[in-house]
């Protein structure tokens, strides 16, 4: 698939995973792709941690409630750094968006499916911090988002999204052009 395939492709997946556990080759490529990503004056400030053992799975899935992703061999978490890029700037959210993006195409192109989790681990019970703890995560470091990583076991659903002429324009704003 082409790179613009890929991203028409990728859809957020929320079924079941089958038990074929991920190659480490597979979880390696996906978490360069993540780390190749630009970021606010190359300050890198994403980190990763992938986790393919059944123990540790158990003990992350035993602090989400309500439960999500529970079949998927490995789950990508992803951790933010709050550095500045100059002055009182920050983007560590552009960057980590940025790495979790490359991530889903990267998942997509290596022929598994994923989601992208971050609403219901960082709401107000903070299971983010939970799985931090599970982790052993600095404090310096947030745990923003999780990515299932593993084959679908079930249908592929793609969502309905606007039209194009809903949101995008040529030249000046609502453009009919
Ligand atoms: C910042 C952000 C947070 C998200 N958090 C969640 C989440 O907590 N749970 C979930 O099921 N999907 C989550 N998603 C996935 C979106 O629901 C999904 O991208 C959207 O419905 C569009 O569907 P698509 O990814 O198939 O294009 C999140 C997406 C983004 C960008």
């Amino acid at each position: 698939m082409s790179i613009i395939e890929i991203i028409s492709n990728r859809h957020s997946y929320r079924g079941k995973y089958k038990t074929d556990r991920v190659p480490r080759e597979d979880l390696i490529k996906i978490m360069e792709a993540g780390l190749a990503a630009p970021s606010g004056c190359n300050k890198q400030t994403t980190s990763l941690i992938c986790v393919d053992d059944k123990g540790i799975l158990k003990q992350i899935h035993a602090v989400i409630e309500p439960p999500i992703a529970e079949t998927a061999p490995a789950l990508i978490c992803v951790l933010t750094q709050r550095i500045n890029a100059y002055r009182d700037k920050c983007f560590a959210v552009q960057d980590y968006s940025a790495a979790i993006e490359n991530m889903l195409l990267a998942i997509v192109e290596l022929g598994y499916q994923s989601c992208w989790y971050e609403g219901h681990i960082t709401d107000d019970d903070k299971i983010c911090d939970k799985i931090a703890k599970v982790l052993n995560v600095p404090t310096e470091y947030d745990l923003v988002c999780i990515l299932p990583v593993g084959i679908a076991e079930n249908e592929i659903i793609a969502p309905k999204k606007k039209v194009f002429s809903e949101r995008a324009w040529f030249n000046t704003f609502n453009s009919k052009e």
